[in-house]
């Protein structure tokens, strides 16, 4: 009976809630020295207050660490009490995947270990794993005038956005933010500090850049930039496409001068409820903008509205939406929504006409504040499609289209009835795509999915290796979240 009883007794602190391990977990961090957020503290509540208000997750603790021993002290904890941990950077992800994706981890708050040092001989800048892109990109312009490519938003972390692509107005010129990336600082699940690259754990360096949260915390990245142009062409063209014929005529227009379109040139679509805009930069003059865009704006019928030069900071304020560029702690900034996203190749006439279809025909209905951005990622002069699709475990580099399909409140609650709305749009369209030509992106991803389908849609073909991968660096999970990487 007494051997029994000791065997339920062990089952019962094997199977403990995560809250229940907190007073340990409190203990373990303190005697380590990790910085931590007391439970009520304006601190707590900080970062713990979820960019997407939709998932707000409940931390079981927030370690605020400002070195890379504290974020070895913390994992150490997590792992030895069996609590899942997660770096929080910028804490952007659309899932809340920073906070965990669900109640009951260890948060590592990196938002304090910002620091930016960019060497100006080599041209390679050492970046902190918890910087924002704004702060990131006003500190290289001070420290040299020098940049890389990346995402519009300020206030996104260098963390979420650089380990899983990291897409923007400069990405059809020169790449996604991981293809800057040259080494990184990794503390793994045992704890262990590790450097890598294309010659120091090259595994590791390569799962790391396109599924990095779900192999380590990187506390340091290196990253090379370039001399930022003199002048570039920043413009919002509007198209009015009345009818569903015209929106196909125009979508047509749209694909063919997505694959050929000149490199220094970067677009999307934006579509919404009251505007359809084509946007985004050229590295350029405005004469140079006309001259590469004239045979799109012939025959979508575009009239422009904006065609403004400037400096790169020009730029950067344009697209980072009114918000002040340097963005640190605190950071407070939040929406209410739900998003997914997709990748095709040009879609034929079938699939052409069931994406129209549901748009005018049900998308419209939707009175909520919603919007699909189509972005013109890959083509043949695309930055992004020249490394060899295999090169990083971002898998979906020969796409020619990035979809963003997202749908928000201004105030309350997202109805449980609203789900429909992208999931149908997204359905309708690949409905006649066959399963393996199209794909999904993690930075922009759809919570909703099941592991299993979120995994498949997010790393495709690269899944296999990075679950092999996964399980040699962190066999028992200790990184989970809702949508990472399971070991295999
Ligand atoms: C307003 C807005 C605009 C955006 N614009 C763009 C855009 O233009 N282009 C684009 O590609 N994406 C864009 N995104 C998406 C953005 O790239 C992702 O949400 C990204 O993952 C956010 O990173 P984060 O560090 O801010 O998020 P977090 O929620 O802090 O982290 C996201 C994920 O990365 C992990 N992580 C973060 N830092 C580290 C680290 N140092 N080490 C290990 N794991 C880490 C987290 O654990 C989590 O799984 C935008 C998002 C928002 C909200
Ligand atoms: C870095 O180099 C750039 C030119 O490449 C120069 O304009 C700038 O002054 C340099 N900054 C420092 C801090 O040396
Ligand atoms: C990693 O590389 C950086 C930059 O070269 C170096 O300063 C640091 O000591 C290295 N860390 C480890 C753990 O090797
Ligand atoms: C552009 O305008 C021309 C002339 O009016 C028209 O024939 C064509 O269908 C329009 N195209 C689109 C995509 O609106
Ligand atoms: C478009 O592609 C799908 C899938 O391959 C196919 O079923 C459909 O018939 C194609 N439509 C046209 C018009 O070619
Ligand atoms: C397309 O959207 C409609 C309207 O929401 C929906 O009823 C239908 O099931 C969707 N089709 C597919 C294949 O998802
Ligand atoms: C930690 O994990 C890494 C990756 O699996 C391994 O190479 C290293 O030997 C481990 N270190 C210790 C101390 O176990």
């Amino acid at each position: 009976m007494l051997q029994l009883g000791a065997f339920v007794a062990l089952l019962g602190l094997a199977s403990a809630s995560p809250f229940e391990k907190a007073a340990a977990l409190s203990d373990c961090l303190s005697s380590a020295g990790v910085p931590t957020d007391a439970t009520g503290t304006s601190d707590w509540k900080l970062d713990a207050a979820p960019y997407n208000l939709r998932l707000n997750y409940t931390p079981v603790a927030i370690a605020v660490p400002t070195t890379a021993a504290h974020v070895q002290g913390a994992i150490a904890c997590a792992a030895k009490l069996g609590v899942k941990a997660n770096a929080k950077c910028g804490g952007h992800s659309y899932g809340s995947f920073g906070l965990g994706g669900e109640d009951g981890h260890l948060i590592l708050e990196l938002d304090r270990m910002n620091n930016v040092v960019l060497d100006n001989s080599t041209g390679i800048a050492r970046v902190e794993g918890g910087a924002r892109l704004g702060h990131v990109a006003s500190e290289l312009y001070n420290q040299g005038k020098r940049g890389f490519s990346h995402g519009t938003c300020p206030g996104v972390g260098v963390g979420g956005h650089a380990l899983h692509g990291g897409y923007g107005v400069s990405s059809h010129t020169k790449g996604l933010a991981l293809d800057w990336m040259v080494g990184a600082t990794v503390v793994l699940a045992n704890s262990t500090i590790v450097n890598c690259s294309e010659t120091e754990h090259p595994d590791l360096y390569w799962a790391v850049r396109g599924a990095g949260s779900s192999v380590g915390v990187v506390t340091e990245f290196r990253f090379k930039t370039f001399v930022v142009p003199e002048v570039l062409t920043f413009y919002v063209a509007v198209v009015r496409w009345a009818t569903e014929d015209k929106a196909i005529e125009g979508l047509k227009a749209v694909q063919e001068f997505a694959e050929e379109m000149p490199a220094e040139l970067n677009m999307r679509l934006f579509i919404t409820p009251r505007f359809i805009n084509l946007e985004g930069l050229y590295y350029g003059d405005k004469a140079g903008l006309q001259a590469a865009v004239a045979p799109l704006v012939a025959k979508t019928n575009a009239t422009f509205q904006l065609q403004q030069e400037g400096g790169w900071l020009d730029q950067l304020k344009h697209f980072g939406g009114g918000l002040p560029l340097d963005q640190g702690h605190p950071y407070d900034f939040h929406e209410t929504f739900y998003s997914s996203s997709l990748y095709t190749n040009a879609l034929n006439q079938t699939q052409l006409s069931d994406f129209v279809n549901y748009w005018f025909k049900y998308a419209k209905q939707n009175k909520r504040d919603w919007y699909v951005q189509l972005d013109f990622h890959g083509g043949k002069n695309s930055a992004v499609t020249k490394p060899d699709p295999d090169s990083t475990s971002y898998a979906h580099r020969d796409y020619l289209f990035m979809y963003l399909f997202y749908d928000r409140v201004d105030k309350g609650i997202f109805p449980a009835s609203g789900f429909g709305h992208i999931q149908n749009f997204v359905s309708n369209i690949t409905e006649s795509i066959p399963e393996n030509d199209w794909g999904r992106y993690i930075n922009y991803p759809d919570p909703n999915l099941d592991q299993n389908t979120a995994q498949t849609n997010y790393w495709g073909s690269h899944l296999d290796k990075l679950q092999a991968i996964k399980k040699a660096v962190d066999p028992t999970d200790v990184f989970h979240y809702p949508q990472g990487i399971l070991p295999e």
